[in-house]
């Protein structure tokens, strides 16, 4: 196989932190050592009360239990704004650039402490105090930061639901965490098109237990007409007039929580990550300075949203804890046109791009005029995250975004993580397109086979990583039971990614995808048990099976196997109606791409729904379906594969 290396630039190896030889010592020292490397790592945030000890963690079967820097006392929102006051408060914190490209805010780290301890202080005055919940559902728009610094500010623990999720997504987050506030805005505006943030969070409180929810807090973004209900919901901007721009910053132990954010996994409800306040922000901090090689005064743009951990660790966290100018782009690559991404990168003078394979494909697709038409002269570095990312794809980034002068970072890491744990770094790693390369300081990557055997040198298998670091989730929120077994149980002693992966002779890691019934989808993660038991809600609709396929710019469809109910016939209205419910139940990243109506689904005689034949045939691999001879009835695999739905 051939292979192509793109050597580290030579003006990349005199700016940056460390070279190839500086990545393997610090390395080194950060295994062998952690508590040594950790301890001396944690005094890059600003600590209240010192701590004594680094780390305390368990892996152990049945006793997991995961601290850092456990007798510390701090304050993320007072490390990512106050202690930038004297030196930087002029500095911008965040450049906002909108939906509309006339539309953009520059707020300065000044401006970003008053308008944080306003928000501090509003929910402050509707008894938010340390340890509650609150839940964010809001547009790409600086409130959004300023609402989650504030919870972070008085201790609170937030939970952002992503600005796309359906109502009943939105109130299953609310009854799981008993959030009784909830923070949103009249509108959300993506693409030019509106998107009703505030009925959404009506329909969802209308969906869970009466009184739960006490206070909506509305910022008006679009203007839009919205309800409110007298009593419980009020405009931010109304009661922000009525606080001041000072709010003290609440002492908060290293082990405090500082969020919970929902993801899916193979079985059950999403799950309520929960991290924790020091040594998240450590881990976040050091990660976006190294990976990214983020120097003073560069601009540094992750066009995530805040909905997912990205947004948390690579927009607001990482960023505001190295002082940083983090750009906050509100709108979608393609809107007004494809070239989008790089007008922005010109206007702002961006030096640090970070983005997502699926929009790197389809931007790909519109050709290289749009990208040509713009100067990136500012472009420095080039980052991708949230999915494989195929060479193809890599390449083009690279060539064309990036004119063969800017390093690209595959980043590998989950909303479990915390923070990256798998990536080049741009001044020592010689990288190959479609290989996150090697680990992060302090981060032990294993490849096990199926039965938890080590394997050594180049090999392939299932991934699991040997011992903890400071950004690592610390529990599923109200549910440890389920963390010690969704996570470390496959492997006793490990923590299992849930991803499959290859290591070369290198020592280069190259991530192949989930090896579990999870599927990625444009880079957001969906549970295919999730949409699976949204289609069987459906009256006509009597079982389902959901897998992914290949995509070519998602990465992964979602592709659904649907049996009726007995006498409802299979229409092309009610494909349509169901896939539309589907968007509905979760929101529109669950809609099936593909939904093929199964008057059975192949099941063993036990009655289990063999996937692996099902994956098959969306894969379009007939000819390779592995064993049959357990199904209760071969033929069912005969129909399935005659009426294939075709890719759009
Ligand atoms: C899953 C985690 C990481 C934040 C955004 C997604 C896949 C993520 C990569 C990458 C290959 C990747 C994995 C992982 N993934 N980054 N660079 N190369 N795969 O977070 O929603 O928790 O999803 O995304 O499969 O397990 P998430």
């Amino acid at each position: 196989m051939s292979e192509k290396i793109y050597d580290v630039p030579p003006e990349w190896a005199t700016r940056a932190y460390l070279d190839d030889h500086g990545y393997k010592t610090k390395y080194e020292a950060s295994v062998r050592d952690p508590e040594t490397f950790w301890g001396e790592e944690g005094k890059r945030i600003d600590w209240f009360e010192p701590y004594t000890k680094v780390k305390n963690t368990s892996f152990a079967p049945g006793a997991v239990s995961i601290k850092w820097f456990e007798d510390g006392v701090t304050n993320v929102a007072w490390n990512c704004i106050d202690r930038h006051l004297d030196t930087r408060g002029d500095q911008v914190a965040i450049i906002w650039e909108g939906d509309d490209p006339s539309e953009s805010r520059h707020i300065t780290y000044k401006e970003l402490h008053d308008e944080v301890c306003r928000f501090a202080n509003v929910l402050r005055n509707r008894n938010v105090e340390k340890g509650d919940r609150v839940t964010i559902y809001m547009p790409m728009i600086p409130e959004a930061a300023y609402a989650m610094l504030a919870c972070a500010r008085l201790g609170a623990i937030h939970s952002v639901v992503f600005g796309g999720f359906s109502p009943d997504s939105i109130a299953g987050r609310i009854v799981d965490c008993g959030s009784r506030v909830i923070i949103t805005a009249d509108e959300g505006l993506r693409g030019g098109r509106k998107v009703p943030l505030k009925a959404n969070v009506d329909a969802a409180i209308a969906k869970v237990p009466a009184d739960t929810v006490d206070h909506v807090i509305v910022v008006r973004r679009t203007g839009g007409a919205v309800d409110m209900t007298p009593g419980r919901d009020v405009w931010y901007d109304e009661a922000a007039a009525l606080v001041t721009h000072e709010c003290p910053a609440t002492p908060m132990n290293a082990e405090d929580p500082l969020f919970i954010l929902y993801t899916s996994g193979s079985t059950g409800s999403p799950k309520g990550v929960l991290h924790t306040t020091g040594g998240y922000l450590v881990f976040a901090s050091m990660t976006h300075q190294y990976v990214f090689d983020y120097h003073e005064g560069d601009v540094y743009w992750c066009t995530a949203d805040i909905g997912w951990v990205t947004g948390h660790s690579y927009i607001v966290y990482g960023p505001l804890a190295n002082g940083a100018t983090t750009v906050m782009f509100e709108g979608v690559p393609s809107y007004p046109s494809n070239g989008r991404f790089w007008e922005v990168i010109d206007k702002h003078k961006v030096n640090i791009f970070y983005t997502a394979p699926t929009a790197i494909r389809a931007l790909m697709q519109s050709g290289d005029e749009p990208v040509k038409k713009t100067s990136r002269a500012s472009l420095r570095l080039l980052g991708s995250v949230g999915e494989p990312i195929n060479p193809e794809a890599w390449e083009w980034y690279h060539r064309v975004v990036g004119e063969e002068r800017c390093p690209v970072v595959d980043t590998w890491w989950q909303t479990e993580t915390g923070g990256i744990l798998i990536t080049p770094l741009p001044g020592a790693t010689r990288l190959k397109p479609g290989s996150a390369t090697r680990p992060f300081f302090g981060v032990i990557p294993q490849v096990v086979d199926a039965e938890g055997n080590i394997q050594e040198g180049a090999c392939e298998g299932n991934l699991v990583i040997a011992d903890s670091w400071p950004g690592q989730m610390r529990t599923v929120y109200g549910d440890h039971e389920r963390f010690m077994q969704t996570y470390f149980s496959t492997y006793p002693n490990k923590y299992f990614t849930g991803d499959g992966c290859r290591r070369d002779a290198d020592g280069y890691y190259w991530i192949t995808g989930r090896v579990d019934d999870v599927i990625n989808v444009s880079g957001h993660r969906m549970g295919t048990a999730e949409v699976e038991s949204a289609l069987v809600a459906h009256p006509k609709v009597s079982e389902a099976a959901v897998v992914g396929y290949p995509h070519d710019i998602k990465g992964q469809g979602i592709y659904a196997y649907v049996t009726l109910m007995s006498g409802v016939e299979p229409t092309e209205e009610l494909r349509k109606e169901l896939v539309t419910w589907v968007r509905r139940e979760i929101g529109p990243i669950a809609s099936p791409d593909l939904l093929q109506f199964a008057p059975s689904l192949p099941k063993t005689r036990s009655g289990k729904i063999m996937r692996r034949i099902l994956r098959k045939i969306a894969e379009d691999e007939f000819g390779n379906l592995g064993d049959t001879s357990t199904l209760a009835d071969p033929t069912v695999v005969d129909d399935l594969i005659s009426h294939r739905q075709n890719k759009k």
